[in-house]
């Protein structure tokens, strides 16, 4: 599952083509244990990619050369994900049974219905992941539009590395929440809402019992708080981000910024929870019974109880480490917390392979 399309190989390179950085991550696994062996990261320049079009494309691959060199990877071999509401899709479907050409009809059918640009635009992979009470077949549709596949595909081959897997960033978390969560929690916990707060989208992923069975991207991220801060303020960009991410240098924040960080964030939480409840209400009947977050926007002063309260739900930092050890290459306590807090995309698509 979870391929856009797939040419061979074992042992993949995680790439994370986010807004505001790029993220690599290998991962090696010994039976049941995984360590992080290498991981690095490299900041985009501001405006470089929008809406998940790349605009400055020798900058970003310059940073991804940068980013590989820094990490020590030797392996060229990588799986990359894909992102963005216009370009992409994810989708849980449910099909009847009958013969693989008549349940392929009919899930493209379905997908068809969903996607975000022309059918012939894109490139659709499925996986069947189980039956439902009905005794219809449950399906997750991934697709991406075939010049996002392109554009980035050029980026890789331009930086001297090898595209074989293409993923959804979306799909990391249910990689990674396969290693980190026991099946107990799993049954405890059975609706567990993921969000990543980025830079530049707002990415929900709701998981079943471990699978992924709605997500989306909402338009708007760190980068919003910031460009609000530097209008209202009268400051500069990068005076602006030091701001919202240090305060004062002691933990403390003016009252001025902790207002406009405080209606950004209602912003994006009512977002949130009107997507969410609308969900729940029509299709799931359900409540949600645990949330984590992760992306550098969680970290947002107030934001866990802001997001518990609204959703009526127990919210935790996310942990993508949480059973994984790290190699002592990467021993500086700055790059521990960035992997614990950024990295979790990167890590997740760098599993992406090893089961295969
Ligand atoms: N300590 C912090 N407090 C608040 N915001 C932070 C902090 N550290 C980083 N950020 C914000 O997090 C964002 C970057 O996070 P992250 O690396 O997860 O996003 P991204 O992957 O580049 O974006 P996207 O996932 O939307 O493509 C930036 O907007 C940055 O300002
Ligand atoms: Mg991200």
């Amino acid at each position: 599952m979870k391929i856009i399309f797939k040419v061979g190989a074992n042992h993949l390179i995680g790439i994370d083509v986010g807004f505001s950085s790029i993220k690599v991550a290998e991962v090696i696994r010994s039976g049941k244990k995984f360590q992080l062996v290498n991981f690095a990261y490299e900041d985009l320049p501001e405006g470089s990619i929008i809406d998940a079009e790349i605009h400055q494309l020798p900058e970003v691959t310059t940073a991804l050369i940068n980013c590989f060199q820094k990490s020590g990877i030797k392996n060229k071999n990588v799986v990359l994900g894909l992102f963005g509401p216009s370009s992409t899709m994810f989708k849980k479907v449910e099909i009847s049974q009958g013969t693989k050409d008549e349940m392929e009809d009919q899930i493209f059918w379905e997908a068809e219905q969903y996607l975000p640009f022309d059918s012939e635009d894109a490139n659709i992979a499925y996986h069947m992941v189980g039956e439902n009470e009905g005794g219809g077949i449950i399906v997750i549709v991934a697709a991406a539009k075939k010049e996002m596949v392109k554009v980035y595909s050029d980026l890789v081959e331009m930086s001297g590395l090898t595209p074989h897997v293409f993923d959804l960033n979306l799909m990391s978390i249910s990689n990674l929440y396969e290693v980190t969560a026991s099946e107990d929690e799993k049954k405890e916990n059975p609706n567990t809402l993921f969000v990543d707060f980025g830079g530049q989208y707002t990415k929900l992923m709701l998981l079943k019992e471990g699978i992924p069975v709605f997500s989306r991207e909402i338009n708007l991220g760190g980068y919003n708080i910031t460009e609000d801060i530097q209008r209202k303020m009268g400051i500069t960009f990068s005076e602006a981000e030091n701001l919202k991410i240090f305060g004062d240098g002691q933990g403390n924040y003016p009252e001025d910024i902790l207002t406009i960080m405080a209606s950004n964030m209602s912003n994006v939480i009512g977002e949130i929870k009107k997507t969410i409840s609308f969900y729940m209400t029509t299709v799931n009947q359900d409540n949600i019974h645990f949330c984590y977050i992760t992306g550098g926007s969680s970290l947002l002063p107030g934001l866990i109880d802001k997001l518990a309260e609204a959703l009526e739900v127990k919210v935790k930092l996310f942990d993508p480490l949480a059973k994984m050890s790290i190699s002592k290459k990467i021993e500086s306590e700055a790059l521990d917390n960035f992997v614990r807090y950024r990295g979790a995309t990167a890590l997740g698509l760098a599993l992406r392979e090893i089961n295969e």
